[in-house]
């Protein structure tokens, strides 16, 4: 090489702007804020229910009253938006628990908006929760194995997406991933007189190992097969690229992609080519782990909690969901 070296000019120290916390803090590029945070909740019938999730610590399904509560210290430390899950008392193979006008998601809504008007409250739509068979689509069996019915599942996310916005959902959000289903949710949205409810879509789900624990939570795993069909490849992020542009064209006003800590780059992607809101959903198993690994002493949890959730808006995400909203609102107040 027939470079010359660098000179070394006093003034090449990067140093220079890291010597104290003020200064740290004048230059930082990103910021966590508790108007970021999206607690996950999941609700099931009863009074003064708490049953805890083995595999997610400080995780509850909860009756109605004790949602409130949780949704009361959340929000009392400042966190905006919840994102509800129902676990029906009965499933079936058509889903009914999902549609109901007194299901459970729509007796929570209802409950939440009175007790808390502010509140933003989110609803997750979808339908393995309410299937006997745990799949997020209408199942036909086959001789050579089962099939999921595309087109006929979409008649049944619309009317689940509809009875949440009668009930007073201020934004729905499929995370079913069968085609075309923002089209028809936002058409069965706009027909019932609620073209201002919004659509958070699922855009980029990927089928992922890291929902193990939530299908503990939410009792959904599915009873045979498993979501490959229409869940994404992990391998794949020009996918998801198109993807997220084909819910943007169908009418998402925002969109996600989930897991969060595994796909920083679609994240990044998502956010660069569409510039649309874009919310990660920090999953189960990456909470579960951090969880974990805390409570051994291995790692410091809160340390790690903020510095992935940082990692997720450096990558341009501007909606956090996270089961540790309460745990993260509350360690923001303390840092101020
Ligand atoms: C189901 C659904 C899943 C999650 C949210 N909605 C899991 C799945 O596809 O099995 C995962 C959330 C988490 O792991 O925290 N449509
Ligand atoms: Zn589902």
């Amino acid at each position: 090489m027939n470079q010359k070296p660098l000179p070394q000019y006093p003034a090449l120290r990067p140093r220079r702007i890291r010597q104290s916390p003020a200064l740290r803090r004048l230059v930082r590029e990103t910021h966590l804020s508790v108007d970021q945070l999206v607690l996950p909740l999941f609700v099931r019938s009863g009074k003064k229910v708490r049953n805890p999730i083995a595999s997610m610590p400080g995780v509850f399904q909860l009756s109605p009253d004790e949602l409130a509560r949780e949704a009361i210290r959340a929000h009392a430390l400042g966190v905006p938006a919840v994102l509800l899950f129902g676990i029906p008392d009965r499933k079936d193979d058509r889903a009914s628990g999902a549609y109901a006008k007194n299901g459970i998601v729509q007796q929570a809504v209802r409950l939440l908006k009175k007790e808390l008007p502010d509140l933003l409250v989110i609803t997750d739509v979808c339908l393995c929760e309410y299937m006997s068979h745990g799949h997020c689509g209408i199942v036909h069996r086959e001789k050579r194995g089962a099939t999921i019915l595309n087109d006929p599942s979409l008649k049944l996310l619309s009317r689940a997406a509809l009875s949440h916005a009668e009930a007073g959902a201020d934004i729905v959000a499929p995370s079913d991933m069968m085609d075309g289903r923002v089209l028809a949710i936002r058409t069965a949205l706009d027909g019932a007189g609620f073209s201002d409810t919004p659509i958070m879509s699922y855009a980029a789900k990927f089928a992922s190992a890291y929902y193990g624990p939530f299908r503990e939570a939410a009792e959904s795993a599915p009873k045979f097969g498993d979501r490959r069909s229409y869940q994404m490849d992990a391998a794949n992020a020009n996918e998801a690229l198109r993807e997220v542009a084909l819910d943007i064209a169908e009418g998402a006003d925002m969109v996600m992609v989930k897991p969060a800590l595994a796909y920083l780059d679609i994240i990044h992607r998502v956010k660069t080519e569409f510039g649309y809101p874009t919310a990660a959903y920090s999953v189960s198993g990456e909470y579960s782990m951090v969880k974990a690994a805390g409570a051994k002493g291995w790692i410091d949890e809160r340390a790690v909690t903020m510095e992935s959730l940082l990692a997720m808006r450096r990558a341009g995400a501007d909606i956090l969901i996270t089961y540790a909203a309460t745990e993260v609102a509350g360690w923001l107040k303390n840092d101020r």
